[in-house]
């Protein structure tokens, strides 16, 4: 039987304020490893007397599993402009990096002078020691945004509306990058910016003053304004004087008239009701609805400044801004396009709100960042406001944040085309989700028939809303979301139910050892990774970090998506070929704790997804 080194080692002096660093045999390993070998070839570069050590860029990547864990590629260029001989650099750095790095790493050069780093299977067992809880891995993460304040606009449907499946994608990636954002250390900021003004309202109030049926205020309150809404926009048509009678209800509504604001607000607080459901659902919660109207007595300011600094400028009455270093928002594109600031009739709109909210996320949120989710057809409008904004904050010394449109394509169905109900209506989403539940209940009880009916209806929920949610989140937002019940509820492939299957599979596996996942005295008799698949998967693990930083740096969730659904294939090699419960004490810890950290990071994962895991299914 193999001697656990532990028993040798004298127990250490635990420290009160330090966190308690588990059974890691005494290697130090950091959380994100390429970062950290980055740091030490840089270094290493200056040790071994590089002439121009400082221009030394290692480039370090995640390599191509079977040249080992990390490549690092910078001695190429570097060597090649100098006229050195690129496999002698190579050697020169390596032989100069410190010997912890060198007792983590089996190290070789490969062809012209590539560096590959193999993590040896002790430093494998060090890194899963250590990171073996979700505050380790949320402490690790945290370096990415730590300090910073992100605020993100998302879902931001408009009032009176119902929520449809278009507004499905900004909410359910909007609410991903969230706590993507919150697990790397920022402070985020969740704000629903709710289209909640506008010319509509002149319309709604006529329909509501005439045709409102009380009761179906109170029990389908969002479908009954929908129809007082179409009831009053058919019986203005233009030039009538039906018409004149609706504006003059909106210009009531702006001048402060109690009962028509009475009946606006009233509008905002049924509708917001209304999402809250749906969010709900999908595990949502805003801290602030600060919709267009609440900058409403915020663009004077826009306007005053924008025109004081030059930046806009009178076109025909209206205030607008060119950008004339940009190919088609100049003043003599082909089709002028200029930021409307305010139009010619002294209104504000769309622009105008929008500069005055990155004002105040900037000044008042002292946001670092701001994050916009919404579809693609947006982007030029975000375009001329982040461009307006930088100049604007420029010229008048305000910090400027960093400013990112996240766009996403369309809902189509298989066919390619819009996504619509039989009868060609939209789909509405909460039949949409409805309908999910109901599908991944016949799912649920085809495969595990014998569960209680209460749980299995429990489980349906957290299946069904969670294949609606990954089928967003595992494709590039960039795409269309091709929409098909078949695959997202598939139990194969890159779905939430396999992933949501291997989950509970999991836990199956410590129900029947009678062990916690986690456990970390079951724990301190594991050896290191020893079978190909133990280390194949224990490598696996270690390249969570890559998953994180990936899908943060280009906020877009399906890279992380992508690792959990990787990492569950390797865990499923894994299972197939080495049985864990196995009678050799040792070889069952160290298996017990490979599959205690894929379940940590499959439900750490998921969750940062915005999904809700399960422990049988
Ligand atoms: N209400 C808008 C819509 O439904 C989305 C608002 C996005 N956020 C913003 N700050 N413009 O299209």
């Amino acid at each position: 039987m193999p001697i656990s080194p532990r028993a040798t080692r004298k127990p250490t002096p635990r420290l009160r304020a330090a966190p308690r660093i588990p059974f890691s045999r005494g290697m130090h390993v950091s959380f994100n490893l390429a970062a950290d070998l980055d740091t030490a070839l840089k270094s290493a570069a200056s040790t071994a007397g590089l002439a121009d050590a400082a221009a030394f860029t290692p480039e370090v990547r995640t390599a191509d599993p079977r040249h080992g864990d990390f490549q690092s590629n910078g001695v190429l260029g570097y060597a090649k402009s100098r006229k050195l001989n690129p496999r002698a650099t190579a050697d020169q750095l390596v032989a100069a990096l410190p010997a912890d790095v060198r007792a983590r790493y089996d190290i070789t050069i490969a062809g012209p002078g590539f560096i590959n780093f193999t993590l040896k299977p002790a430093a494998l067992a060090a890194w899963l020691h250590t990171y073996s809880t979700a505050d380790a891995l949320r402490a690790g993460a945290a370096a990415l945004h730590a300090g910073q304040t992100w605020v993100v606009d998302y879902s931001s449907p408009n009032t009176a509306k119902q929520m449809h499946v278009g507004h499905l994608r900004s909410a359910v990636i909007g609410e991903a990058i969230c706590r993507l954002l919150a697990f790397t250390g920022a402070r985020v900021i969740r704000d629903n910016h709710l289209g909640d003004w506008g010319t509509q309202f002149g319309k709604l109030i006529y329909g509501y003053k005439r045709w409102a049926n009380p009761a179906a205020l109170e029990s389908e309150a969002i479908e009954e304004l929908e129809r007082l809404y179409k009831l009053g926009n058919d019986a203005t048509p233009d030039g009538s004087p039906e018409l004149d009678e609706a504006r003059r209800e909106l210009v009531k509504l702006q001048s402060g008239d109690p009962e028509n604001v009475a009946l606006w607000q009233t509008f905002s607080d049924v509708s917001l009701a209304a999402f809250q459901q749906i969010y709900d659902r999908l595990g949502i919660r805003f801290d602030h609805n600060l919709g267009e109207s609440f900058y409403n007595d915020k663009v004077g300011r826009v306007y005053r400044e924008l025109a004081e600094t030059k930046i806009a400028e009178d076109s025909n009455g209206a205030l607008v801004v060119f950008h004339d270093e940009h190919p088609r928002f100049n003043r003599n594109a082909e089709r002028p396009n200029p930021f409307m600031v305010r139009k010619a009739d002294g209104a504000s709109g769309y622009a105008s709100t929008d500069l005055a909210t990155a004002l105040h996320r900037t000044e008042h949120f002292q946001a670092d960042g701001i994050v916009v989710v919404t579809d693609f057809r947006q982007a030029d409008h975000f375009e001329q406001l982040f461009l307006t904004v930088r100049k604007w904050f420029a010229a008048k010394g305000y910090r400027v944040p960093d400013l990112h449109h996240v766009t996403f394509g369309a809902v189509t169905g298989e066919d390619g085309k819009a996504l619509k109900t039989r009868s060609g209506d939209v789909i509405k989403l909460k039949a949409l989700l409805d309908e999910a539940v109901d599908r991944a209940y016949t799912l649920v009880t085809e495969k595990s028939p014998d569960i209680p009916e209460a749980e299995r209806r429990e489980i349906s929920r957290i299946v069904g809303i969670g294949a609606v949610q990954y089928a967003d989140l595992s494709q590039n937002r960039s795409s269309n979301y091709v929409f098909s019940w078949d695959k997202m509820l598939a139990l194969d492939g890159n779905t939430a139910p396999y992933l949501l299957y291997a989950v509970a599979r999991i836990h199956s596996i410590f129900r029947k050892a009678g062990v916690t996942p986690g456990d970390t005295t079951a724990e301190s008799a594991a050896t290191p990774p020893e079978t190909p698949e133990e280390i194949v998967l224990a490598r696996k693990l270690t390249k969570f970090p890559d998953g994180i930083r990936l899908a943060n740096e280009s906020l877009r969730p399906h890279y992380l998506g992508l690792y959990l659904f990787e990492l569950a294939s390797d865990y499923s090699s894994f299972n197939n070929a080495d049985k864990v419960l196995v009678d050799d004490a040792p070889v069952r810890a160290r298996r017990l704790l490979l599959c205690a950290r894929t379940l940590l990071t499959l439900e750490t994962g998921l969750q940062l997804l915005g999904l809700r895991t399960l422990t049988r299914m």
